[in-house]
């Protein structure tokens, strides 16, 4: 069993468990005033994974900014997945990402090498993306909190966003679930070391690959599978877009141990918040349905598009795999079949 140091037990509910609940961030979001800006090709109104500015008809900028407490008890390796989750939604609109500032919280008596290693790990992920990181901010907190805001570039006309699945539409899914519930049994000293290498291994890769891949078919919306979990990202799909959209549990992908420790209790704050805030739209029930809520840290890319390009985006890019579908609007947002 890993040894459970400093890093993730510094953190109240287990790393990205922490993150505010929707329920809240809807009702506040919902009190932002709002001034029409013709460049604003995307907004905070459709909850989709980063903001689009436009600034020629050919260059249009992608923000976005992402931070938590530790998910992973080696600090080189939480650096390393806070930039990659942070590079994330910029892939899942179909961009570019060029430069980011890094926001640290850190205790005034932290271990600078601790420190020192999570820094060297987020520049490196960073670096990875072809990104450049031109500054950042740092405030003393006890809880250690570590991420970037991430600037990107796209063709105003290539926006992947979260609205445009169509009825007709198969989903895919390009990680496997569960990096949640594995953080929390390691949290718990539960997790055998094979299973945790396994979720790092996921939550380091970069979406890079997938974006790239995903680009040479006709993608119609795409989103990635973050913090509100599987259901709560397709429930934003689903609305933004209009349809219904079909999951189907025997088809998705776990990772290694994830469906053990689920049913062994290992159940993050997250996942309870996201149920709580997200089950009202969801018909049908699955023996998976924990982890149909877990938080994912990094997780995968969500992508609407052809059954005939959803084939080809496997061949391409053989970690997809196909998991659901789109259908016209019928009863609740989300059908588990
Ligand atoms: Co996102
Ligand atoms: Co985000
Ligand atoms: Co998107």
């Amino acid at each position: 069993m890993p040894q459970v140091s400093k890093l993730t037990s510094t953190t109240s509910a287990g790393g990205c468990a922490s993150k505010l609940s929707p329920k809240i961030l809807d009702q506040v979001l919902a009190r932002i005033p709002r001034w029409p800006n013709e460049n604003v090709l995307v907004g905070f109104d459709t909850a989709d994974d980063a903001g689009v500015y436009k600034l020629t008809p050919e260059i249009a900028l992608v923000q976005t900014v992402d931070f938590f407490s530790p998910v992973v008890d080696d600090p080189y390796t939480f650096g390393a997945i806070a930039a990659a989750n942070a590079l994330s939604d910029v892939y899942a609109m179909g961009g570019q990402p060029i430069s980011a500032l890094s926001i640290l919280a850190w205790p005034a008596k932290g271990d600078l090498e601790e420190l020192a290693e999570i820094v060297k790990g987020g520049a490196e992920k960073v670096h990875e993306a072809g990104c450049t990181i031109l500054g950042g901010h740092s405030v003393a907190d006890n809880e250690i909190k570590f991420g970037y805001a991430v600037t990107g570039l796209i063709h105003p006309d290539r926006i992947k966003t979260n609205a445009g699945a169509r009825p007709g539409d198969v989903l895919v899914l390009t990680k496997r679930l569960g990096t949640g519930v594995i953080s929390t049994a390691l949290k718990r000293g539960m997790a055998k070391e094979a299973d945790v290498e396994g979720a790092e291994k996921s939550m380091l890769t970069l979406n890079r690959a997938a974006c790239e891949a995903m680009l040479s078919f006709d993608v119609h919306g795409c989103t990635d599978v973050t913090g509100f979990g599987l259901i709560g990202h397709a429930r934003e799909m689903a609305l933004a877009s209009h349809v219904t959209i079909e999951i189907d549990p025997r088809k998705l992908q776990f990772l290694p141990g994830a469906v053990e420790y689920a049913s062994q209790g290992a159940i993050p704050g997250g996942l309870k918040n996201n149920r709580e805030f997200a089950s009202y739209c969801v018909e049908g029930q699955s023996e998976f349905d924990d982890l149909l809520y877990d938080p994912q840290t990094s997780g995968g890319l969500l992508i609407s598009l052809s059954e005939e390009d959803a084939e080809g985006l496997e061949r391409k890019f053989p970690s997809a795999y196909r998991m659901g579908r789109v259908i016209a609007k019928s009863g609740k947002p989300i059908r588990i079949l």
